[in-house]
């Protein structure tokens, strides 16, 4: 969600790492900005509604400082504006946040009651207010940060400049990431490595309830009672984020295309052959699967619900996340979580994992980023190699999720016996061959395109399938409405005519797949029943159809194991070119942000 970025130095100028800190955050949250820091040891506070180039321009030319806090924001309290961007300032108390403080309206009170006046609706501004009135009360920063820690509910990660200790920033955290980085003469603080690796590759991770004092040449983190923790420092082992779009237009463009690599370098390690497929962890000891996970990843989850039940004879439930962690489990040992996330950081997902967890039940994670908090906790991470996904609408993480499941599955299958070993041969070897399975979509934009253009003025767009292909329109009909903001629907094909086809009118688009040949035919039915009504259906298959009454989309006949694969990337592109047409910022929908961290 919001991002956050603060750095101390004994001699270099801080405001160009807090701003370039936040170009490499922005796809976060990118709703306003700020940006605060001491000038002769004066507070400065630049705050916009808007984007960080705006924030950027509002700087004055030639400012320089050694400490400094910036904030790019996704609102949670109090609507897009100036006033509740970060920093907020109490007193002698400066920060910025991410997560929520969920019992601030209680803390609003009881402050206004001591005489404390808030300007904004933030609940980040109360939190700033509670510290400003521990530290007067108690002169004494470690036991403020204590009492905070005890009295506040909800999550944070915060970065605090106090005004009567000018070369120290502080930090909090609980529910929300938060790093800090070292560099000569250089700390930095961030809640994503990404936004400090051009400075240094060297950092701590804070856990849950530990605070930390931060100068240029010292960082010293405490848990909640005050000790000194002995932490260890990481270096950033993964790829560096890369702003660069080459020769596209827009980052999702690009992933979409990257897909072909991602895909293959994800699942590379388990397809040679049977032994490397072994390598996958052995689940034949579980009676139940459950996955959870939130939106996209959520989607991956349906896809292999799917291939589990379908062809490993195993019991699948999928949960969204932020359900699960507030309903009946149902957990014993015997049944393996997989959590799905792409930034790993997630909060919803990670509160379910936390929940499995106490349970202690098994867990295992497909998760994009390393070290993230999720995949800090999970008993067994299995990475995708996706690479960072910077365009808000996920592509290439889901269809690295959907075929690391795959291969997973198919080693569970291996080892039930319930696919020969000939066909798990001949499955791998389509996974071997997945770049040039996917080059002929890839190659093919013009048809999308094509599409699209008939479909962007709509207001309302559907999406029918069966079985994996209904998993596959879920995901198809999220695209087009998060990056088009067209409306749109994902139906089973059969569910159709229960109530939804009164929405279907003359020429309302319709996409379909149907995959499967074992109820293509019924799919297909659903279709024609919408086609009666006057829609414009579109139909992605592989099957060999003749129908003049829908346009058909043809992909390559593969094994189900690797049609979600070839079937979402139409999907993908036709709601990029949609998006486009309609002039839409297309990496950065409107509301929404990339690392969901607040629940
Ligand atoms: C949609 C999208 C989201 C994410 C969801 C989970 O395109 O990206 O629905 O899939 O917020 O995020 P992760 O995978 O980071 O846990």
């Amino acid at each position: 969600m919001c991002g956050i970025v603060g750095s101390v130095s004994t001699k270099t100028n801080i405001i160009p790492i807090l701003l370039d800190g936040l170009k490499t955050l922005e796809y976060r949250g990118y709703d306003s900005a700020g940006l605060s820091y001491l000038k002769n040891s004066k507070l400065i506070i630049n705050k916009v509604k808007g984007r960080v180039k705006e924030l950027e321009k509002n700087i004055e030319k030639d400012a320089f400082s050694n400490i400094g806090i910036a904030h790019t924001r996704w609102a949670t309290h109090g609507e897009v504006n100036e006033t509740n961007a970060h920093p907020h300032n109490v007193g002698n108390i400066t920060i910025v946040h991410n997560g929520i403080i969920e019992n601030f309206s209680k803390l609003k009170h009881k402050l206004e009651e001591k005489g404390y006046k808030f300007k904004s609706s933030s609940d980040t501004e109360i939190a700033a207010g509670l510290l400003d009135y521990y530290y007067k009360k108690y002169e004494n920063i470690d036991k403020t940060i204590q009492k905070f820690m005890k009295k506040v509910d909800g999550s944070y990660a915060i970065c605090m400049m106090i005004n009567n200790i000018p070369n120290t920033i502080y930090v909090i955290k609980k529910d929300s990431p938060l790093i800090i980085g070292t560099n000569k003469n250089t700390s930095y603080i961030a809640s994503d490595v990404p936004a400090i690796l051009k400075y240094t590759k060297n950092y701590y991770i804070l856990e849950d309830y530990e605070y930390g004092k931060i100068t240029a040449n010292n960082i010293t983190i405490y848990d909640k009672e005050g000790n000194i923790l002995n932490k260890q420092l990481k270096e950033y082992q993964g790829s560096t984020l890369t702003s660069d779009k080459g020769i596209y237009e827009h980052y999702m463009l690009k992933e979409i295309m990257e897909q072909k690599t991602t895909i293959r370098k994800t699942i590379n390690p388990y397809i040679n052959n049977i032994d490397d497929l072994l390598k996958l962890p052995d689940l034949t000891k579980y009676e139940r699967i459950d996955i959870i996970a939130c939106g996209t990843a959520m989607h991956a989850g349906l896809a292999a619900k799917y291939l589990f039940e379908e062809y490993t004879n195993t019991k699948c439930e999928v949960f969204l996340a932020s359900e699960y962690r507030y309903q009946n489990n149902f957990l014993n040992n015997k049944v393996l979580s997989i959590f799905i996330s792409q930034s790993g950081e997630t909060a919803d997902t990670l509160a379910a994992l936390k929940k499995v967890k106490e349970n202690k039940c098994d867990t295992l994670g497909i998760v994009n980023v390393k070290e993230s908090s999720i995949a800090r906790i999970l008993d067994k991470v299995l990475y995708t190699e996706a690479g960072t996904e910077i365009a808000v609408a996920s592509t290439k993480a889901y269809t690295a999720q959907v075929a690391l499941l795959s291969v997973l599955i198919l080693a569970h299958a291996y080892r039930k016996k319930s696919i020969k070993e000939e066909k798990i041969l001949k499955i791998l070897e389509e996974f071997r061959a997945v770049t040039s399975i996917l080059n002929p979509i890839l190659e093919g934009t013009k048809t999308y395109e094509n599409i699209a253009k008939e479909i962007y003025e709509k207001s309302d767009v559907f999406y029918i399938g069966r079985g994996l292909d209904y998993a596959l329109a879920m995901e198809g009909s999220l695209k087009l409405k998060e990056i088009s903001y067209i409306h749109s629907e994902a139906y089973a094909a059969g569910e159709l005519k229960h109530g939804t086809i009164s929405l279907i009118t003359k020429n309302t688009p319709v996409f379909a797949s149907a995959t499967n040949k074992k109820i293509n035919t019924k799919t297909i039915s659903n279709l024609k029943e919408v086609t009666s009504r006057g829609a414009k259906c579109y139909l992605i298959t592989d099957e060999d159809i003749q129908d003049n009454s829908f346009e058909i989309l043809k992909i390559k006949k593969v094994s189900m194991f690797l049609k979600p694969l070839l079937t979402i990337i139409p999907y993908q592109l036709i709601a990029y070119y949609t998006a486009k047409f309609k002039n839409c910022d297309i990496d950065k929908p409107r509301n929404l942000a990339k690392s969901v961290t607040v629940e």
